[in-house]
């Protein structure tokens, strides 16, 4: 599938500094970009690079000091909550750690309950139960067994899981996914990808990865961008920034990963 030329969200001249005089840190610089509805983005770096700085900015939950986010092309407004409800229907995030993602006096149940209700429809209790069970069969969970746990009552692998099911059921335009294989295993690790690409499939979502692992960014997506230090370095198709690598930090990511065709040739 190809991505559509509209660009979905923008950003100009991103800059993220945390800190002040000596332990100033200017963790995202100055970065440009441009995400198309139905993209497939991969934002690879080493760890502090500014990944997940950019990434909060971009879902608003981090302020940018400066620089200006655009949204189907009017700058973003999150003021006030309604803004703020209003984009987060649109724009999801899976993050590194999904502990950090749910509440964790909230049961499942409630969990992906609170995705339904999200989205104002109006469903019997049956309807809704149906639903939750639809989502938990798409990510390979069983409904029956979790609907009564609490979150830290599950396995990271299945919190992920868990995390995916309500982004089946939330169906945002965009979706952050900040290292979201980082708790399972290899086998589960494509399934969960595979899971992912299937969403874009049918709802044309924009997803865009955040990795350190050039080999997933190289099998999943469209296009790349490459941090180094809160720069990005580097962008550009897939195929064009891998094969022919510009910059020397890419060249060197690219050598730590010598059989990068062979590792990812799925079939
Ligand atoms: N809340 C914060 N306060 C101060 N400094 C921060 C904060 N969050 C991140 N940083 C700093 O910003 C820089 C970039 O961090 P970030 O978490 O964005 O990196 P990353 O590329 O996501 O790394 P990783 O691959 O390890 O997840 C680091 O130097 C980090 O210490
Ligand atoms: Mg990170």
């Amino acid at each position: 599938m190809k991505p559509d030329q509209e660009v979905l969200i923008s950003g100009k001249n991103i800059t993220k500094v945390f800190g002040y005089g000596k332990n100033k840190n200017t963790a995202v610089d100055q970065v440009n970009f441009n995400f198309h509805r139905g993209e497939i983005i991969s934002i690879v770096g080493e760890s502090g690079s500014g990944k997940t700085t950019l990434a909060k900015m971009v879902m608003g939950l981090l302020k940018e000091t400066s620089g200006d986010i655009e949204y189907k092309g009017k700058s973003r407004k999150l003021k006030s909550h309604r803004d703020r409800k209003a984009y987060w229907q649109d724009i999801q995030a899976i993050f590194q750690d999904p502990f950090s993602s749910f509440n964790l006096f909230h049961k499942v149940e409630k969990l992906l309950n609170d995705c339904i209700e999200l989205q104002g429809l109006k469903l019997s209790k049956e309807e809704r139960f149906e639903k939750m069970k639809e989502a938990c069969t798409f990510v390979n969970l069983k409904f029956e067994e979790l609907y009564n746990k609490y979150p830290f009552e599950l396995s990271g692998g299945q919190m992920q899981r868990l995390m995916i099911a309500r982004i089946f059921l939330l169906h945002p335009k965009v979706l952050l996914a900040d290292e979201p294989t980082s708790m399972v295993d290899a086998c589960s690790r494509s399934t969960i990808l595979d899971m992912l690409l299937k969403l874009r499939e049918e709802n044309n979502m924009t997803i865009i990865f955040i990795t350190h692992d050039v080999g997933l960014a190289y099998y999943v997506s469209d296009t790349l961008y490459i941090m180094e230090k809160g720069k990005i370095v580097e962008q550009g198709s897939a195929d064009s920034v891998l094969m022919n690598p510009q910059h020397p930090y890419t060249q060197q990511l690219i050598s730590d990963v010598p059989k990068l065709h062979e590792a990812w040739d799925l079939g």
